[in-house]
């Protein structure tokens, strides 16, 4: 339990692995309990959040970026995110729901692409101001598995930066969250992404409800 009267859970995973629809059925699952809960995610959540969100996601201007760029301005967007609304949230006693954290900036920008895990972790420490998840969710899928997926869900829209990346940066990306797991078995649950949308919102249903004392 963070040092907060809210609790704070965060979803992680490859592209494609399903988190935007587990997690929004999480946060219905609980709204309908009568808690006080919000969804928001990661690049976003605040105006400027939102704002770089845009930059990053804007096909012509982001092949002009270097990944230090890409990995500074997520951090910027979560300082702000952190401030904005996550503190305020937890601070309220709330349950905050976030799809992505610091943990992708670990496996995306630290462990993916090269620039050193201990360096994001580092920034990542100033970006949170030390503010850990109360548990994080890895939805773990084969990256073909993914990328099928986020493919059928955006096939008449350009690729973003990320999904244009060739398949080893995503085995990259699977094995680091992983590893990130395993070295912090008391923080994460990994979730294996197989058989129906209701099958997996099962066990992670369970899981939060576990966590939330609720079972
Ligand atoms: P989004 O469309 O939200 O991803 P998803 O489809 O997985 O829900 O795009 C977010 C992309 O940003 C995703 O490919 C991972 C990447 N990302 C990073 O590389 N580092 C980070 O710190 C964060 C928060 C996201």
């Amino acid at each position: 339990m963070s040092k907060n009267k809210g609790y704070f859970i965060t979803f992680e995973g490859p592209d494609g692995s399903g988190k935007s629809t587990h997690i929004k059925l999480v946060y219905e699952a609980l709204t309908a309990l009568n808690l006080s809960c919000i969804l928001t995610r990661e690049p976003g959540g605040t105006e400027l959040g939102e704002r770089i969100r845009n930059i990053l996601k804007d096909t012509a201007l982001n092949k002009t970026l270097s990944i230090q760029t890409e990995a500074l301005l997520l951090q910027t967007a979560r300082a702000q995110h952190i401030h904005e609304i996550i503190n305020p949230a937890l601070k309220e006693g709330k349950i905050v729901l976030c799809d992505r954290f610091a943990d992708s900036s670990t496996a995306y920008q630290g462990i993916a692409h090269g620039l050193g895990k201990e360096i994001i972790e580092y920034l990542n420490k100033i970006s949170t101001s030390g503010l850990k998840p109360d548990i994080t969710i890895v939805l773990d899928i084969a990256p073909e598995e993914g990328l099928k997926r986020a493919e059928k869900r955006s096939r008449n829209e350009p690729k973003d930066r990320w999904e244009e990346q060739k398949s080893d940066f995503h085995y990259k990306v699977r094995y680091a969250f992983l590893e990130l797991a395993k070295a912090e078995p008391e923080r994460f649950r990994v979730v294996p992404v197989r058989g129906t949308v209701a099958e997996t919102q099962k066990q992670i249903y369970n899981i939060v409800k576990n966590a939330l004392g609720l079972l």
